[in-house]
């Protein structure tokens, strides 16, 4: 049976019949749960099972990457020998490179389907840590009959959305709608705020916090005029609570129909279109906009699957790479989940275009979007987005202003980098 089962799962992921995945393993794959993440992971588990006779186990996670990444490190860090494959973010491949499988050879035969620069991304010192399960590049959500309520167009500067978002808020709290807020976005201590204060401060022309060459730029004026922008908006147009909000807090508020705009990712769109939704027909989402001197900017973000070099099920595990970043599952988890594909091709597919609208424009979005500075800082990434996201944090809390916090992180970082990164 299992031999039987193993068979027909060789076929279904074309892995040749040579390739020794003789019998049935146990699988364990830690990933974080945002959105219908889970429960998508879970069906293409369950296929994967039918298909290989090997069974996989779900290590849910706390949705915030930055404790997700708390938890790998040690884990990997102490040989653990219970996870085969992680859920890992775009900007983990230089921390957890030296725990992680070389997949270069493993993967020679399909690396190639997906974006060059993706790939680059996961590849350290020439070795591939990890293989794209989906890309992601946030958008600005909007209530079209809002907007059209008050005859306002959709903001193309976040002064035009400040301004916007304000004078829908006072009109809809003096009719009565005492729970509408302007504005909700990623204010919390964490990687989501490094995500939407590079965006603020990258879309004002102030860099993007340290350059692609290792160079500290964060300390600039374009940066702490974006920063100081974003702090008008709390208390105002975002609610104070915004200060503890991470995507799915976020999310609550705005698909409860209590927010005019929203900056989230892809995943939001499907949930919010969803039958029980208060929002659903009312919304569209757009890039992100601009600042005064500058043009729109996307945080890059996306998940991947890397194997621990303690698996105990290596070649099993890399069955399962294999078939959850195949193009098959990519575009059943673009259409299921909206998250976007990093194989290409995809986004010409006529059935996302049909029923995931947002996915089929994305395209662009994802590929010009502005890196966090992981590969300049490598090892040290974690350390300089804590740094920026405990400033950005800070200013919005209106503890110090924005210049005098990026002075002071400037300094932290000099002390991290010293000599070189
Ligand atoms: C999204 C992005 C990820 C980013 C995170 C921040 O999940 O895909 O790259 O780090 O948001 O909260």
């Amino acid at each position: 049976m299992a031999s039987l089962a193993t068979w027909v799962g060789s076929l279904a992921l074309g892995v040749s019949l040579l390739s020794g995945t003789a019998s049935a393993a146990d699988l364990a794959i830690a990933l974080g749960s945002i959105g219908r993440d889970v429960d998508e992971m879970r069906g293409q588990l369950d296929a994967f099972q039918k298909a290989t006779g090997h069974t996989v186990r779900i290590v849910t996670m706390p949705a915030s990457t930055t404790d997700q990444f708390g938890q790998y490190r040690l884990w990997l860090s102490a040989g653990n020998k219970d996870v085969d494959v992680y859920r890992t973010d775009v900007i983990w491949a230089p921390q957890l490179a030296a725990n992680l499988v070389d997949l270069t050879d493993a993967m020679k035969d399909v690396v190639g389907q997906h974006l060059p620069a993706v790939i680059q991304s996961q590849t350290v010192d020439g070795k591939l840590v990890a293989m794209p399960l989906f890309g992601d590049a946030p958008a600005l959500y909007y209530r079209k009959d809002l907007l059209e309520k008050y005859g306002r167009e959709i903001p193309e500067t976040w002064k035009e959305l400040t301004e916007t978002a304000k004078l829908i808020q006072d009109g809809e709290r003096q009719a009565g709608n005492a729970q509408l807020n302007g504005f909700v976005f990623q204010g919390a201590a964490y990687e989501g705020l490094t995500c939407d204060a590079l965006e603020w401060v990258a879309s004002n022309g102030g860099g993007q916090i340290v350059s692609p060459e290792g160079e500290i730029t964060i300390n600039n004026p374009k940066a702490a005029e974006a920063l100081d922008l974003a702090k008008s908006w709390v208390g105002t147009i975002a609610p104070q609570g915004v200060l503890g909000y991470m995507e799915e807090e976020s999310r609550g508020v705005w698909q409860t129909g209590n927010a005019v705009f929203m900056r989230n990712w892809p995943y939001a769109y499907p949930l919010s279109q969803s039958d029980d939704s208060p929002v659903k027909g009312k919304f569209d989402a757009v890039p992100l906009p601009a600042g005064d001197s500058g043009k729109s900017a996307a945080c890059l973000g996306g998940w991947n699957l890397a194997i621990s070099q303690f698996s105990e099920n290596k070649d099993a595990a890399i069955e399962l790479v294999k078939f959850l970043t195949s193009a098959e599952s990519q575009k059943s988890r673009a259409l299921g989940t909206a998250r976007l594909p990093t194989i290409p091709a995809l986004y010409d597919d006529p059935e996302i275009k049909e029923k995931q609208p947002l996915v089929a424009k994305w395209k662009e979005v994802f590929e010009n979007a502005t890196p966090r500075p992981s590969a300049p800082t490598k090892a040290k990434y974690n350390e300089v987005s804590q740094q920026f996201w405990t400033a950005a944090n800070k200013t919005l809390a209106g503890q110090g202003t924005a210049a005098a916090n990026l002075e002071d992180l400037e300094r932290q970082l000099r002390r991290l980098k010293r000599n070189a990164w």
